[in-house]
């Protein structure tokens, strides 16, 4: 694995709503082809975090990029570049529920100037449902499938625009043990066939222990520890013991 560059750069990032600081100073970097797993309290700010970095929200101060993009400074033209190589698994992560799964999936693709042809959106469709492993859910609606099967067309959604950075915003959360499994897997697998850096906010340690080269945990909006997955685990911080405790 190649882990010489910074594909996302933070540098003492802060973000308040009001009065109310949400990130005080946060700083780190995402290696290319690195999974990156982002933990902390619920509220402390990661989702605003990852909103961030696909510039749905700009930090008050500091510094980011991400690519050669500065998200402090970023014009709508290179804004819509960005998202064009980011992909991001929202939290909750809903599809239309008035389209069948293969319009979910063209959806995006037909959002871009450069989208491709119909031919080749077709292909692509076809692509991103094997690589779920959800062919046959193609032209089935959202309310037929399973919590588990519209996490992966979710995901399959995303990965249909073949993204450089994919943000995963608690991707199995809600799910049972063996899908969350198999979601975790197709991070892994996804990363492998397309080289995708990845940010994966998660609180399910299955998961963490899965995905992540290292993590960081943010606590009251600052970088609380950061290391492998043996590394956090041995810490005596009982903020961070008490993630690891079912472990
Ligand atoms: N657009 C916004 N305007 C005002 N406050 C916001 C906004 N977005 C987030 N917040 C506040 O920022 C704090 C952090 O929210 P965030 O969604 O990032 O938490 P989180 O760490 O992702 O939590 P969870 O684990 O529950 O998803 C919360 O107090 C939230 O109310
Ligand atoms: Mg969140």
């Amino acid at each position: 694995m190649q882990q010489t560059e910074a594909i996302i750069k933070a540098r003492n990032l802060k973000k308040s709503f009001g009065e109310n600081t949400i990130i005080k100073n946060v700083s780190f970097d995402l290696m290319k082809e690195e999974n990156l797993v982002i933990m902390g309290k619920s509220g402390t700010g990661k989702s605003v975090l990852i909103k961030c970095i696909i510039g749905l929200l700009v930090p008050d101060e500091g510094e980011l990029s991400v690519m050669d993009y500065n998200l402090m400074d970023i014009d709508a033209d290179q804004l819509n570049e960005l998202r064009r190589t980011v992909g991001y698994l929202f939290q909750g992560g809903a599809l239309y529920d008035s389209m069948t799964v293969e319009r979910n999936l063209k959806f995006p693709l037909r959002r871009f100037p450069d989208a491709p042809s119909e031919s080749e959106i077709d292909e692509l469709v076809d692509e991103v449902l094997e690589n779920v492993e959800l062919a046959h859910t193609k032209h089935k609606m959202p309310s037929e499938l399973s919590g588990g099967m519209k996490k992966r067309i979710a995901l399959a959604r995303t990965l249909i625009m073949k993204p450089k950075i994919m943000l995963y915003d608690e991707p199995t959360t809600g799910l049972d043990v063996i899908t969350s499994n198999e979601i975790s897997d197709l991070i892994l697998e996804m990363r492998k066939k397309y080289n995708i850096s990845s940010i994966i906010i998660t609180h399910d340690i299955s998961c963490v222990d899965k995905t992540a080269d290292r993590i960081i945990i943010l606590d009251k909006g600052e970088v609380l520890n950061e290391g492998s997955f043996d590394e956090i685990r041995k810490s005596n911080d009982n903020t961070i013991r008490a993630y690891f405790e079912s472990v």
